[in-house]
Parts: C-alpha cells; sequence; structure tokens
C-alpha cells in the first residue's frame, strides 16, 4: 500500500499521482522508493503501455524534502546510497511522460527529466534551487540539463538557482510542450493514449536507442540503433505493420 503517491490505470495508461500536497509533493526517500516501484510495475504490467507522472495539488513536485536531509552527512549518504534508486527509472522500458505543473524544483526538475517526454503547463516552474540551499542537484540534474540546453546556458541555470518558465524551458529544448492549466492532463492523456496504439516494440526500441545516441558517438549509436532495427524484422508487429499498410488497412499490433 502507497502512503505517498497513488496509482491506476486508464486507457492502457499507467498513472502516478505524487500525493504530498501539504509540502506541494517533496520528495522524500520512501515517496521515491514508491514512485519508482510504480513505474517498474506498470512497465511489468501488459494492461499498462504508457506511464504518465503528474503531481496532485499546486504543484508536480517542489524537491527533495529538506526537512529529511538537513541534518544529514556526506557517510550517511553514502551509506544510504539513495541514488540507486533514482538509477532504475533508466531502465523503465515503456515510455514515461511527466505532466508538470506548478513547481517542478530540485529533485522534482529531476524526477521530470528523467522522464522521456515533458508537458509543462504554462504556468510552470523548474528550476535547481540546489545553489540557495548550499549544496547541488544529486539525481542527475547537471547532466540532464546540460544535455539538453548546452554547458553555458545549464551553468547559469543552476549557478543562479533560478526557476525557468515554461516558455524559457521550451526555448531550450528542456520541455516538449506547454498547454494551458487546465487542459493539461486531457492533453498529457491524448498523447500517451496515441502512443497506446503505436507497435510497443518499436516504442521500446526507439527510447532505448535515442537514449543511447545521448551517451555515445554517433558511429556507436548508429551501430547500436542499426541492431535494434534488425531485432524488429522478428517481431510479428512488424509484418502486420507492413502487411496492413500493403492492404491499405489499419494494423492490429499485438506487442509480439
Ligand atoms: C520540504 C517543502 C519543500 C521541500 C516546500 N515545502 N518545498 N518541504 N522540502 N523541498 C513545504 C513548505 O515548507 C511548506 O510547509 C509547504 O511545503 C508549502 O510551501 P510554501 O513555501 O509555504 O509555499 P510557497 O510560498 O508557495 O513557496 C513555494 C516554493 C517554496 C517557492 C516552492 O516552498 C520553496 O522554495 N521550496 C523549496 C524548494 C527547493 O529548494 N527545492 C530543492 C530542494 S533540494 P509548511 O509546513 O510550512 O506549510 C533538492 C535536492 C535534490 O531537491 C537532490 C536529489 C534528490
Amino acid at each position: 500500500m502507497n502512503k505517498f503517491i497513488r496509482t491506476d490505470i486508464k486507457d492502457e495508461v499507467g498513472v502516478i499521482t505524487l500525493d504530498r500536497p501539504d509540502v506541494l509533493n517533496a520528495l522524500n526517500r520512501e515517496m521515491v522508493d514508491e514512485i519508482v516501484a510504480a513505474m517498474e510495475n506498470f512497465d511489468q504490467n501488459e494492461e499498462a503501455k504508457v506511464i504518465v507522472i503528474k503531481g496532485n495539488g499546486k504543484a508536480f513536485v517542489a524537491g527533495a524534502d529538506i526537512d529529511e536531509m538537513a541534518d544529514d552527512d556526506s557517510i550517511r549518504m553514502e551509506l544510504l546510497n539513495q541514488f540507486a534508486v533514482w538509477d532504475r527509472i533508466s531502465l523503465i522500458k515503456k515510455p514515461v511522460i511527466a505532466a508538470v505543473h506548478g513547481f517542478a524544483l530540485g529533485g522534482g526538475f529531476e524526477l521530470a527529466l528523467s522522464c522521456d517526454i515533458i508537458f509543462a503547463s504554462e504556468k510552470a516552474q523548474m528550476g535547481f534551487p540546489e545553489v540557495k540551499l548550499g549544496v547541488m542537484p544529486g539525481a542527475g540534474g547537471t547532466q540532464r540539463l546540460t544535455k539538453a540546453m548546452g554547458k553555458a546556458k545549464a551553468l547559469e541555470w543552476l549557478w543562479l538557482g533560478d526557476p525557468m518558465e515554461a516558455k524559457e524551458a521550451m526555448h531550450y529544448g528542456v520541455i516538449n510542450r506547454i498547454i494551458p492549466e487546465e487542459a493539461l492532463m486531457e492533453e498529457t492523456m491524448t498523447f500517451a493514449k496515441k502512443l497506446t496504439k503505436q507497435a510497443p516494440l518499436s516504442l521500446r526500441l526507439i527510447k532505448e536507442s535515442v537514449n543511447k545516441a545521448v551517451d555515445s558517438t554517433i558511429y556507436d549509436g548508429m551501430q547500436f540503433e542499426r541492431k535494434n532495427f534488425y531485432l524488429l524484422f522478428s517481431s510479428l508487429d512488424q509484418k502486420e505493420g507492413m502487411q496492413a499498410f500493403i492492404e491499405k488497412r489499419l494494423p492490429n499490433f499485438e506487442g509480439r
């Protein structure tokens, strides 16, 4: 039984709702455990083809729980090894979409950046205020923001610690779409539902290949891409998809 999140499946979309609204969904460690376990459960559950994560209340997530870590020291942090849990997010195979409204700060922005796609409300504010607390991002923020916007701009945001408005985040290619707040969930779900109709294996291997592109040279990435491309030609969905095209009908994908 989860204490800090809620989960449900709607139209083949597994939805994770972050549910600590009194503290703007600040992430304590137990909550991160719950989020990652929920993602892994949906990843293995055939009833969910896409995963959406959103916040309840005024914000997506206002950061890691400052009360929880205020008295920590480095040795305790090392022994806790809390980021081993975060690392598991990058092993999720299904598409993961963050629907961000309100604040996505610190660990909350890192959580959003760990997803594949970010849809943000026009009033969303994203950023890394850690510098103002005398710390820095620890769950991939310096790496993912830099990959998204380049070194010079990332340093500016990370050093100043100011929140970025959705328009700026969009300008730098950090988010996919800006949506009016009242339409955020509807548009996110419409997009997610479109993905549920695509060939699941294609989605999966495209995700893996795109992530490889972020982490490797073009040449290595292309070799990796090629192997995945070949692999899809062993799937029934490839046969079905191409046959349907030839027969001028819609494909019926089964994920095999
Ligand atoms: C614990 C938090 C919190 C946080 C908000 N709250 N953010 N509690 N950890 N990160 C709590 C507040 O204490 C308050 O509780 C309640 O949520 C509502 O927040 P307010 O401050 O009253 O709301 P508002 O005035 O609207 O200001 C919103 C805010 C501000 C600008 C987002 O709350 C804020 O600056 N929060 C901290 C943001 C931050 O520094 N995040 C980075 C954390 S470090 P009470 O009980 O008073 O009502 C981090 C490191 C990641 O994330 C490392 C890897 C995981």
